[in-house]
């Protein structure tokens, strides 16, 4: 194995781009379903990696949706998010920004109590047992009205506590960050931090209106930033991260060849990105099949591995000195 993969894999990182319910491997999604009695399309992991050939993001969203439809108690939300912390813990992930969409669940009768009733704890026990810190994304479905969006701020209230922020994702094009200002002014004001995806698929204009009008710390993705010079610079200049998920961007044709993937060329025009997962169990690999990949692919230097790690710690919402601690122990890391 390279050294430079090897590097990758010691390293401690953090990822803040990761949906927790595109972590639901085949075979928890099989148990689930029969636990459950929920009718899955599949018989067997093979058929469902089969169906997992996806042309575009609405492709796969519409396996994304089917799947989650197994998660009905809280224990379900318990084995699921524990699943993807151990995974952490063997790949070194020492801080996980995580996302979760609770109209993909509410929407289907299974209450938020539910869904948070099983990821907190699951998040506790690995600060006391694994040591991994975490945070907590509420994402809001873009296919779905903002008045939904709304109502499900509202639903969240009693836990707004143990949520970080908020983020927007499902089907990008045809829904542009402008539908969501309202509320994610809202979400401002009861001190939430922002993040959204823009210019996965959507145009660079996407990603100007989640930062001018949602006002966002964080663009997800943000490939398609790279056709706009102007819109380059001003992310260079004013530090926003992207979080960027390679073996995504190449199953969903956002890249056709990971050679061809931007986050050398990101690096190089000055931009924080970092690499995340995305949905780890659909797309191929977790955090460090995703260094993997690009280091294979694109021949990256251990310098510039370091950078890609680093700026995941500067991108999180941890305390200023939380980073710096974490930052030290990147360098220190040989
Ligand atoms: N939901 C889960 N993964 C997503 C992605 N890559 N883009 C948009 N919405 C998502
Ligand atoms: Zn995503």
């Amino acid at each position: 194995m390279s050294e430079i993969l090897e590097l990758a894999k010691r390293l401690p990182k953090a990822e803040l781009h990761m949906h927790v319910e595109g972590s639901l491997e085949p075979e928890m999604m099989l148990t689930l379903s029969e636990r459950n009695q929920v009718a899955l399309p599949y018989s067997d992991i093979e058929e469902i990696n089969k169906a997992y050939n996806f042309n575009c993001l609405q492709d796969f969203l519409d396996l994304y949706y089917q799947g989650m439809s197994v998660l009905q108690t809280e224990q379900d939300f318990f084995d699921l998010t524990w699943a993807y912390l151990l995974r952490c813990q063997q790949q070194n992930v020492v801080h996980t920004e995580i996302f979760f969409d609770p109209q993909g669940h509410t929407g289907r009768g299974i209450p938020f109590a539910v869904v948070m009733g099983g990821i907190q704890p699951a998040l506790r026990r690995a600060e006391s047992e694994l040591g991994i810190s975490s945070r907590l994304i509420m994402c809001f479905l873009r296919h779905l009205d903002q008045q939904s969006a709304f109502d499900t701020l509202e639903e969240a209230q009693p836990w707004l506590s143990n949520i970080a922020g908020v983020g927007l994702d499902s089907s990008e094009v045809g829904h542009p960050p402008s539908g969501f200002r309202q509320v994610f002014e809202r979400a401002a004001q009861l001190g939430l931090r922002r993040v959204a995806h823009a210019g996965e698929e959507g145009p660079p204009e996407y990603v100007y209106e989640a930062l001018d009008l949602l006002q966002v710390d964080r663009i997800d993705h943000g490939n398609r930033s790279l056709e706009d010079p102007e819109l380059v610079r001003r992310l260079a200049e004013s530090e926003i991260p992207l979080t960027v998920c390679p073996l995504s961007n190449l199953r969903l044709a956002v890249v056709s060849d990971m050679r061809e993937h931007p986050a050398r060329v990101m690096l190089e025009s000055g931009l924080n990105v970092c690499i995340n997962s995305d949905d780890p169990s659909y797309f191929g690999g977790y955090v460090n099949e995703n260094f993997e990949a690009l280091i294979h692919a694109l021949d990256l230097t251990a310098d510039e591995v370091r950078r890609l790690v680093a700026n995941g710690f500067r991108a999180s919402f941890l305390p200023a000195g939380e980073i710096e601690r974490h930052l030290g122990n990147v360098a220190a890391a040989q």
